[in-house]
């Protein structure tokens, strides 16, 4: 079976994603860690993010995996282990541009369709239900307000995680910057012409400015008898 899950930056998806993988025995697809080690390949080798036919080049050269580890999962790039340097703020800049690109979607989205014809697959990113997988068994649009967003992340910064009920003090300028920042790449990622962030005619829309992490994960699971029974039988 194949879930999709789309949303802006900060909606929880990955999160939620992982744990419905986890609790219904799906493989997860973070198809932005694939964006980001495009990006992160072309600063390595002193591509700028906004040649177009050089990052293209980039992207259909190579070759990303991931692996599953106690700690979660670690991402590969040509072999390298990329996970903690594709979530710099260098990365952060340069991956607007990259994932903009056609030619690199392109690339992308042929290696996502690939993983997904291997099995039971989540998927999240930004095109899953619209382009990726327009067939998948279940489509999810993950939303929540940019102030919303902006806590969870701010507090993630911060060492703590909201998902699953950690607080941690918070600078209000760092949360305000954060915000700014979200607004900035939500306009970005919702105007290019290249696959525009949007939810899928069919997907089911859910909100979690107001939700706690558990009733978002529920509300997913409870979108299938699939995903109830795989969720059932996961706790057996
Ligand atoms: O979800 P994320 O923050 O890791 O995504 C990183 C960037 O990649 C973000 O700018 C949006 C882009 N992206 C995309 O264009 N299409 C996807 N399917 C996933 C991510």
């Amino acid at each position: 079976m194949i879930v999709a899950i789309d949303g802006p930056s900060g909606s929880g998806k990955s999160s939620v994603a992982r744990e419905v993988a986890r609790r219904c025995g799906l493989t997860y697809l973070d198809t932005g860690a694939m964006y980001r080690s495009v990006a992160f390949a072309c600063l390595e080798r002193g591509v700028d993010p906004e040649d177009d036919a050089a990052t293209a080049d980039v992207a259909r050269a190579i070759s990303i995996e991931f692996l599953a580890s106690e700690g979660g999962q670690r991402v590969l790039a040509d072999g390298q282990d990329v996970t903690a340097q594709i979530r710099t703020p260098e990365v952060e800049r340069a991956v607007s541009p990259v994932s903009a690109n056609p030619a690199v979607r392109e690339a992308m989205v042929a290696e996502q369709r690939r993983f997904g014809a291997s099995g039971d697959v989540i998927a999240e990113g930004r095109d899953i239900g619209t382009v990726v997988f327009p067939n998948a068994d279940v489509k999810v649009f993950l939303s929540a307000s940019p102030e919303a967003r902006a806590r969870r992340r701010a507090v993630q910064r911060g060492g703590g995680d909201l998902a699953r009920g950690v607080d941690a003090a918070v600078d209000p300028a760092a949360e305000r910057a954060v915000l700014d920042d979200l607004v900035r790449r939500d306009a970005y990622d919702s105007s290019r012409a290249a696959s525009p962030l949007r939810a899928a005619d069919d997907a089911h829309r859910i909100d979690s400015s107001e939700l706690s992490f558990e009733e978002v994960v529920q509300a997913v699971i409870a979108l299938s008898p699939e995903l109830g029974a795989r969720a059932e039988k996961g706790q057996r």
